[in-house]
């Protein structure tokens, strides 16, 4: 690549999503300013928070960390297109009857992040899933709630209840 604009084609949430995109633009940005996908928040914008993750070739990665270029014929996946899905509407009933959201900034970010564990299978204990949630920052819940709706998640799914 060379310039500053790229066309590139993105697959956003299954669909084919092809766009001139200046190479300064982070994925993140784009998301949210480009394609109205907000789900995705920009907290610190240098790698902390993690209020900005999203799925990218099925990783969950920083979308503040990734420019949208480099995404070109990836596949990305947002809180939008993962809860659509029907993949996390467990974890999402667990996360509201635990109470552990409360402004809800940090929570697309906690959710997507707790899925990929999840998905691992199994049932983590409180220290691996701190462990695993450790890059998502939740500056209201104290993230009791959190590790708790995580956890009972996967004994729910452990337990074919899902
Ligand atoms: S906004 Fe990306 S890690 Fe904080
Ligand atoms: S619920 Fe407010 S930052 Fe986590």
């Amino acid at each position: 690549m060379s310039g500053r604009f790229h066309e590139v084609t993105i697959i956003v949430n299954g669909e084919d999503v092809r766009e001139r995109i200046d190479a300064r633009t982070t994925l993140v940005d784009f998301l949210r300013e480009e394609l109205a996908l907000t789900g995705s928040h920009v907290g610190c914008e240098h790698g902390v928070c993690g209020a900005c993750s999203v799925r990218v070739d099925g990783v969950v990665v920083r979308g503040c960390l990734m420019l949208a270029v480099q995404c070109d014929g990836s596949r990305v996946d947002t809180i939008e297109g993962v809860a659509d899905s029907g993949e996390i509407a467990d974890l999402q009933q667990a996360f509201i009857a635990r109470n552990a959201l409360q402004c809800g900034y940090c929570t697309p970010g906690m959710v997507l992040t707790a899925q990929e564990l999840l998905a691992r299978g199994g049932v983590p204990s409180r220290e691996q899933i701190r462990a695993h949630l450790s890059g998502n920052y939740c500056r209201c819940t104290g993230y009791q709630s959190i590790v708790d709706a995580v956890q009972a998640t996967a004994r729910a799914r452990a337990d074919g209840k899902q």
